[in-house]
């Protein structure tokens, strides 16, 4: 047997299942994304024994890694899916996924997304403004279907998170502001074509500090109470995602507190609870292998210049995320302090800065840590870059998860113009 999730073996080699890191590289190629479905398998386990004695259901936030195999897995362990597009959607129906386990979020659903999303017996739709309302009802009521409405809420909650991934505050785009909400719920239930189903939230991700989401699903609470006691119907409430990845040392996120603040809240009530958890289920599960294509020493820095690049591996640079790098084989050499850096004609492509690690020569391989999630997602083609292979390790096999595009594919997809 072996260690769970990606371990060094007897020799110091970085390994995952009973398969070496560097095999993988030499035979896939590089920039290389692997992820374990073992680790999937972990985050799934404790993420359903902490919400199995609220009886909630989770849709995996398909927007966290969209990839179909990523998808259909945790479908196969029972979950459903939370999306952001109809892009997502076909994803999670390549996948396998019911429609009827499938929540729309998203602030700017598009009409034609709806309609396709309607049509196909989406489970429900968490809708952000009143104006979305009216078009989800104008377009129920022409292919006269009805849908399941879910009022996602603005909380006003700053989550002590990176800004950027903060959606609780009343200043961004997200969710309906508090004191509007008893007011659009009730003109749900004067719409033809809408089924009201309850309210939701979702206050951003990378949450620490779980007093905060005590805080929001309190605040919701009491205002499905209160809707409740006017004689509305609130059936549900989505407590959206958020559980925070710890990047830099591993600590695991305080899964207990987390079930107690749920039993302490939801227990005694017959709301159906749903979550929508994204980077918890995936993010542990993935590397990003690099290759090293040369050292640049200046007189005032070292750099490590690596075949990865921020076209796929946004983190770092958007949200000045830290993702823990290793060498892939064995290396006792001396340590060097530099920044990791990718080919990009941008001061802000870099994977890491003022990192202390062994020296690494070229063409040795790096691994980047926790990049199961909001990282391949997240890749571009810029600097006419192709994209990373992708494999999955299950039951000691690799599989390749995605066919890549090359730059032959990358042209193909313009067209060019005859100037004469
Ligand atoms: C509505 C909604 N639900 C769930 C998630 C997933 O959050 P996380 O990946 O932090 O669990 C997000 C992420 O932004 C979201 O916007």
């Amino acid at each position: 047997m072996y260690p769970l999730g990606f371990y060094r073996d007897k020799n110091g080699e970085l390994s995952v299942q009973n398969i070496k890191v560097s095999e993988l590289a030499k035979k896939y190629g590089t920039p290389l994304y692997i992820y374990d479905s073992e680790i999937m398998k972990e985050r799934y386990d404790i993420f359903f024994d902490t919400v199995k004695e609220v009886k909630g259901s989770i849709h995996y936030a398909v927007k966290a890694n969209d990839s179909i195999n990523v998808i259909k897995f945790f479908s196969k362990l029972g979950c459903g899916a939370d999306i952001v597009s109809i892009g997502e959607f076909e994803k999670c129906i390549a996948a396998g996924v019911p429609a009827n386990k499938i929540i729309f979020s998203g602030v700017g659903k598009a009409k034609n997304e709806i309609e396709i999303a309607l049509r196909n017996n989406i489970l429900q739709f968490n809708i952000e403004s009143e104006e979305e309302l009216y078009d989800i009802h104008y377009i129920a009521s022409k292919i006269k279907k009805k849908a399941n409405i879910c009022l996602r809420v603005n909380p006003d909650i700053a989550p002590r998170t990176h800004k950027k991934i903060s959606t609780g505050e009343k200043e961004t785009k997200f969710g309906i502001d508090f004191q509007n909400v008893k007011e659009i719920y009730k003109k749900l239930h004067e719409l033809d074509y809408i089924s009201p189903v309850g309210l939701g939230v979702h206050i951003g991700s990378q949450i620490f500090d779980f007093n905060f989401f005590n805080k929001a699903y309190f605040n919701l609470k009491v205002l499905a109470d209160d809707l409740r006691k006017s004689g509305f119907m609130v059936p549900s409430l989505d407590l959206g995602g958020g559980i925070g990845v710890d990047y830099k040392d591993d600590i695991e996120p305080n899964f207990i507190e987390y079930k107690r603040i749920l039993s302490n809240l939801f227990l005694k009530s017959d709301y159906k609870l749903s979550f929508e958890p994204g980077r918890s289920l995936i993010a542990q599960a993935g590397i990003l292998v690099t290759k090293v294509i040369r050292n640049k020493k200046t007189k005032d820095k070292n750099f490590i210049i690596v075949d990865a690049a921020m076209n796929n591996l946004i983190r770092p640079t958007l949200y000045d995320a830290y993702h823990k790098i290793e060498h892939v084989e064995k290396s006792e050499s001396p340590k060097v302090t530099a920044d990791i850096v990718g080919p990009i004609c941008e001061t802000g492509d870099y994977l890491a800065l003022e990192r202390n690690l062994n020296y690494i020569d070229n063409n040795k391989f790096l691994a980047i840590k926790t990049t199961g999630a909001y990282s391949s997602v997240m890749s571009s083609n810029y600097n006419s870059r192709a994209d990373a292979v992708e494999v999955m390790i299950v039951n000691n096999k690799d599989h390749q998860i995605k066919k890549i595009d090359t730059i032959k594919d990358i042209i193909a997809k313009e067209k060019l113009i005859d100037f004469d």
